[in-house]
């Protein structure tokens, strides 16, 4: 548990520490109220550090315990966990086995990343801050913030990634998340930092694909509108994407050989089977870009061989509409946001014109 409490939770820990018995209550008095630090409260009480530690530890459990009983929605959520795990065996459930799975495989490609979590933490800077990460997925970036100790909101709507940063998050008391749709939820108020990580607004993609450019730029504008009604005033948002320098070149390409090969009979024996004993591969099926509209779009085909011998073919298209960063800049300024900081990644490398360019931008709501 970090120093740091849930303002509507502090009355009940008050409550909490006042009866447990005095060894307890009163370690947990000092550094957790009077901020004492843990060597302070050794030399104050007489007794060695680590005994300090395993009393607040103790007294810690038994209010985690009582104050932080498991929510309705992490029960709910546990429940869909539940159902999930049940469906990774049967075919019929494909789309649930899937979304599941697809929360693994995305922290197994991009949970080790961190240097966008770095970059973050130091233009954050010092402080406890209300932060809100929309699209927060597995948590790759709520988590670690929430160990340093930020109070952390964030709302997906993909089951699969949510139950990743349920496993993740459950002990932390300062990380809150739901399920919620960004074009349609409300996305809350008075948060000091708002964070679209991950090109997230290139690839707004559930809970129905967005296929049209012109709803698709809508959407794109929407988050951020809604960043800044969700920020208090002088409150930042990060948030980065990908800008294409030649978005045709790099987009417009035929499908894989692969994808028109005899996929029902095609061999899985070499695809190595995920946790749940299922083997799938996934081929490509041809990007297209069109300039007019910005929206590159393409196929993911996926083959499943499910432990039983059963086989699942899919074809999912995917839709990005691409950004360019002059609209960017118009929708920041037309929402009230000032850009204080603006790189190509996370190292602080200048914009470069005519290259591709990891846009990270820190702007203040004015
Ligand atoms: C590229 S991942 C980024 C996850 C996380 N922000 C990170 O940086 O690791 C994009 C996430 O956006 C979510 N997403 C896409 N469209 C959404 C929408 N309309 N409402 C809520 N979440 C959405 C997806 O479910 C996915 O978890």
């Amino acid at each position: 548990m970090e120093r740091i409490v849930d303002a509507e939770n502090l009355a009940k820990i008050k409550r909490e520490i006042a009866s447990l018995p005095e060894i307890y209550g009163k370690v947990m008095v000092m550094y957790y109220l009077d901020e004492l630090s843990i060597a302070e409260i050794a030399k104050r009480l007489n007794i060695p550090e680590n005994r300090v530690k395993q009393r607040l530890f103790a007294a810690r459990e038994k209010i985690r315990k009582e104050v932080f009983k498991v929510s309705e929605n992490q029960q709910n959520q546990q429940k869909q966990i539940n159902k999930a795990k049940q469906a990774m065996q049967d075919p019929k459930l494909y789309d649930l086995w899937f979304n599941f799975m697809y929360g693994y495989g995305y922290d197994e490609d991009y949970g080790n990343q961190q240097e966008d979590v770095n970059l973050l933490l130091s233009l954050i800077g010092n402080g406890q801050k209300n932060i809100l990460e929309a699209c927060c997925g597995t948590g790759r970036v709520l988590v670690p913030l929430a160990e340093a100790g930020h109070n952390m909101t964030g709302f997906d709507c993909q089951v699969g990634m949510l139950a990743c940063l349920y496993e993740k998050a459950k002990r932390l008391v300062n990380a809150k998340y739901y399920y919620a749709d960004a074009i349609k939820s409300d996305w809350g108020s008075n948060f000091d930092v708002v964070i679209i990580a991950c090109n997230t607004i290139q690839n707004i993609d559930e809970p129905v694909i967005i296929s049209d450019s012109e709803e698709y730029k809508e959407a794109q504008k929407t988050f951020i509108s809604k960043s800044a009604k969700a920020l208090k005033q002088g409150g930042h948002l990060f948030f980065t994407f990908d800008l294409h320098a030649n978005p045709q070149e790099y987009w417009n390409c035929a499908p894989s050989e692969e994808y028109f090969i005899d996929t029902a009979n095609i061999d899985m024996s070499h695809e190595n089977p995920d946790i749940f004993g299922v083997r799938s591969r996934s081929v490509s099926g041809g990007y297209q870009y069109d300039a007019k509209t910005q929206i590159a779009h393409g196929i993911y085909r996926r083959i499943t061989l499910f432990p039983k011998g059963e086989r699942n073919v899919s074809d999912d298209p995917w839709y990005q509409r691409l950004l360019t960063l002059g609209e960017v800049h118009e929708w920041l300024a037309d929402s009230g946001f000032e850009i204080e900081q603006e790189y190509n990644g996370y190292h602080k490398e200048p914009i470069k014109e005519n290259q591709f360019n990891n846009v990270v931008i820190w702007a203040r709501k004015i």
